[in-house]
Formats: structure tokens, sequence, C-alpha cells
């Protein structure tokens, strides 16, 4: 296993301040970087964090380029439940990040293989500076669910049954959540320069054992990281209570 900086927080303020604290220290110290953020309730604190200090004036806050993790397939621009409204709303669009410096799935393309295609292929022609990520309490890591490939490149997936229902409290119910949707690939995520792992609640505490404490396997999409240089995990004691020190 490679050297993974755990930082333990001991509640979701400290989570927010210390998150931001990582993203703000990796701004100053990198040119336009091409980040990755992901969606679910993990991030919102920090987020809101970062927005708080953006507009109290660190204006160097934005000066970086996004690349989406994930998307559901078949949703217009403008639905509230596509990812790229959903952080669009919670961080983008506050901090006035430009259009040309969102790399975005469209959700609707009329042939979403090919849609996936184009996003490999800039994912291919750039650098991933940094990849924050959350995590699914399967160990889906972006939408790739267990037994997804480490080589796996972006494609479109079914989601699991768990997963919809995890998604379903982002939305009200299981009706409201696409079946399928396109995700970076984790062969994409393990070129990333710089990986942020986000993780908080009781619910996740077993999923972070298997991830960091069992043995790297496909089963468990998220045990890459074991492998990965340059990891941060942040994380409050509920979630990294299982994880021996
Ligand atoms: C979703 C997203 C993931 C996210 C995960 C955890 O399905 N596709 O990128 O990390 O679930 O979400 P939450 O933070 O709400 O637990």
């Amino acid at each position: 296993m490679n050297n993974i900086n755990f930082v333990r927080v001991d509640n979701i303020d400290d989570f927010a301040i210390v998150s931001a604290d990582f993203f703000s220290d990796f701004l100053k110290k990198n040119d336009n970087p091409l980040v990755i953020l992901p969606t679910g309730f993990t991030p919102l604190p920090f987020y809101k964090e970062i927005v708080k200090r953006y507009k109290s004036g660190e204006k160097y806050l934005n000066k970086f380029r996004y690349l989406a993790l994930d998307e559901y397939v078949g949703l217009a621009d403008d639905d509230y439940r596509s990812f790229s409204s959903w952080l669009g709303k919670e961080i983008l669009n506050p901090l006035s990040i430009d259009s040309k410096d969102r790399i975005i799935f469209n959700s609707n393309a009329d042939d979403i293989d090919k849609e996936c295609k184009r996003i490999d292929d800039i994912v291919s022609e750039n650098v991933i500076d940094l990849a924050i990520v959350g995590i699914g309490e399967n160990g889906h890591i972006g939408f790739n669910e267990p037994k997804s490939s480490f080589s796996s490149r972006t494609r479109k997936v079914l989601l699991h049954e768990k997963t919809i229902k995890a998604n379903a409290e982002y939305w009200g119910g299981i009706d409201e959540v696409p079946k399928e949707a396109v995700t970076l690939g984790l062969g994409n995520l393990k070129e990333a320069k710089n990986t942020l792992l986000l993780v908080s609640g009781k619910r996740k505490a077993e999923i972070l054992r298997k991830s960091f404490c069992a043995p790297v396997s496909e089963d468990i999409p998220s045990s890459y990281l074991q492998n990965q240089p340059n990891l941060t995990v942040i994380g409050d004691e509920d979630a990294l209570a299982e994880i021996i020190f």
C-alpha cells in the first residue's frame, strides 16, 4: 500500500474547513489545474465553505478547470437531477467558472458511446491534477460499480440496485433515478496526479475498512486507492472508525 495521508476531523464544521484548506493550498501551488469534483451529500459542506471564502474575497478559488466525474444518461441539460446542474448550483456557478472551463458529459447525446469517447479523449490528452471523489456504500467511485475493471475507461454503465436506492435520497424516490449513467473509468482515475477522498458518516465506516484494510480487488472498486499516489483521505470519526492506524 502507498503512503496514505488520513486526516481525521472531529465534526462536520471541521470537515468543511479542513477540506477547503486542502483545496485552497492546492490551488495556490498549481496553475489552473484540472480538477474533478464529485456530487453527493458528502462534499456539500466543503462546497459551502469554498463559496463562502470566495465571496469574502479569496478570488483565486475559482482558478481551476472542472472535469465531470459522472452523469446520469438521458437527462436534458437543465434537468434538476443532472449532475452538471447540481454541481453548477452548489459550486461552479457561485464561483463563476466559465462554461469553457467545464468539461461535462452531454447526458442526452444521440450516441452516448461516442460521447464517452469524446470525454475519454479529453482526459487522455490532459493531466488530471486533482481528483476529488466520494465513495458509495458498495465501494463505487464515480459510477464504477463492483467488478469494474481497474483499467476501465469512460463508458456507459447500468447502476446497481443499491446505488439507485442510495441516489433516491437525492431526488425523493427510486422512480426519479435514471437507471443508466456515464462515468470516468477507474483507469482514468488512476492517472490522477493527486486524489482526495471525502468521506463522512457511520454508514461509510464498513466500506472504508474494506477499501483500505482488505486485499485490493475489483469487487471493491475503491480498493484501487490503496495504490494511488498522493492520496489524502479526509474523514470524520464515524467514517474512519474501522480503520486501524
Ligand atoms: C453517488 C455518486 C458518487 C458519490 C457517491 C456518494 O452515486 N455517483 O460520485 O461519491 O454516490 O454519495 P454521498 O456523498 O451522497 O454518500
